[in-house]
């Protein structure tokens, strides 16, 4: 984005917490950036800065050069050490810093970064016209939402459905796009090449690269029809900090970017990444702002692979309709009991294991579902939460007198570590 007020920049020179650091800064109204010690002085600068804010973990290396790099500039720095992880107090001084040296106004308002993505939008496509990968989950919904906004119709959205979807999932994100927004929306029925590829393969690690692998071939076919100049990305900050490396060793890098990779040579977009400087819940606010309805925002993460790697073992078509049921119990119990938001991540697996039963006076010999419902701040790790039994007890009530071929019902309560959250 081209159009920013009022910069500053938080140079992490050590700080394990840089990233919540700028979320609080920013929530001050003050846009802030992130950068690694070693960036240079005129890339810095690049972004005209009103303020110079070096952070880092009490007791880190002060890496004098590096310092002395940055208090040569005429640009004002302060030296900002995190004790005991403790944000709030580090982020009021930085704010103090913010408005009182700097000079600060707080100008960074979301409502803002609307009209000014809008405006970045409209010159760099001209008149132009952009292919953008909808799945319903949030950053592509927002993007899709902006773009359009600047664009209209010349933004055709393509929505891949491979068959492993939540109950209702396409219908909702036609609902909301094709008919309340008027969308150019292409959906793509792949439901039986996804799954025909799928049959047999019980190898998680094989199942998830033929789903990686197909739905980039179906996604490259639909944009090609499109014919496209520009590629509309769900890229937000995270993702362009977790690709840059901040101890200057290249091993720091935690993903590389760009999630085009894979797309195949001949297709050669030139990106549209209107949300990559927001953070996550700054890309919710904006789709709050522009009419994107609450279950859409406000939805537990979503593996890319969806239901494939909810289901243990190879995929048959029979066994993934009870798994996409019994999720849907889930789903609609949680939010029901007003659970839905208070875990990060609530959902059923299917378990390609028969036990003994009785349904209706006679013996059953059918398969077991296991919910799996966890707390996180950031999927590196996470809790058990402890759901109210009554709740448990009434998603297994339902799912073993609603779903055919299921009997047994369990819980997972291993938290991760050991366990991941995924099964698969
Ligand atoms: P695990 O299972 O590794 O999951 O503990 C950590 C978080 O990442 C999500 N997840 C994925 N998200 N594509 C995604 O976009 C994937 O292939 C994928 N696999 C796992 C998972 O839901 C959890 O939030």
């Amino acid at each position: 984005m081209k159009h920013t007020p009022e910069t500053v920049v938080l140079l992490d020179f050590g700080c394990s917490v840089s990233q919540k650091l700028a979320r609080g800064i920013r929530d001050n109204s003050i846009y802030t950036m992130v950068m690694p010690r070693t960036v240079p002085v005129n890339r810095l600068q690049e972004e005209s800065p009103a303020g110079i804010i070096i952070c880092k973990d009490a007791g880190v290396a002060d890496h004098a050069e590096d310092l002395k790099r940055f208090q040569a500039t005429d640009i004002p720095v302060m030296i900002l050490e995190v004790k005991d992880n403790n944000i709030d107090e580090a982020v009021s001084a930085a704010v103090e810093f913010c408005t009182g040296t700097c000079k600060c106004q707080g100008l960074w308002k979301l409502e803002n970064f609307i009209d000014d993505a809008v405006k970045d939008i409209r010159e760099q496509v001209g008149d132009g016209t952009v292919v953008l990968g909808l799945s319903g989950g949030v950053d592509s919904s927002v993007v899709a939402a902006l773009i359009h906004k600047a664009i209209g119709d010349r933004l055709t959205c393509v929505f891949v459905n491979h068959g492993l979807l939540r109950k209702g999932e396409q219908e909702q994100v036609q609902e909301i796009f094709e008919r309340n927004f008027k969308m150019n929306l292409v959906c793509v029925d792949a439901a039986d090449r996804f799954l025909d590829k799928l049959a047999g393969v019980d190898d998680p690690e094989k199942k998830r690269k033929i789903i990686g692998k197909e739905f980039i071939e179906v996604f490259a076919d639909a944009a090609k029809k499109v014919n496209a100049p520009f590629l509309g990305q769900g890229t937000i900050y995270p993702d362009i900090l977790e690709s840059i490396s901040f101890d200057g060793n290249p091993a720091g890098v935690i993903k590389s970017h760009h999630n085009v990779g894979g797309l195949p040579e001949d297709l050669k977009f030139q990106l549209v990444e209107p949300v990559e400087r927001l953070f996550k819940d700054e890309v919710r606010k904006v789709g709050k702002l522009l009419g994107l309805p609450a279950e859409m925002l406000d939805r537990h993460p979503f593996p890319g692979p969806s239901l494939g790697v909810r289901h243990v073992g190879a995929i048959k078509r029979e066994t993934l309709a009870m798994l996409r049921e019994a999720d849907a119990i889930v789903t609609e119990e949680l939010y029901a009991s007003g659970w839905y938001h208070k875990t990060w991540q609530t959902f059923a697996i299917f378990v390609p294991v028969k036990t003994v039963g009785i349904r209706n006076g006679c013996r059953s010999y059918d398969y077991v579902i296991a919910i799996r419902s966890i707390n996180s701040v950031d999927a590196v790790t996470a809790q058990v939460v402890r759901l109210p039994w009554e709740l448990l007890e009434k998603m297994a009530d339902r799912i073993v007198h609603e779903v055919d071929g299921v009997n047994r019902v369990v819980y997972d309560i291993t938290a991760k570590p050991p366990g991941t959250i995924e099964w698969e």
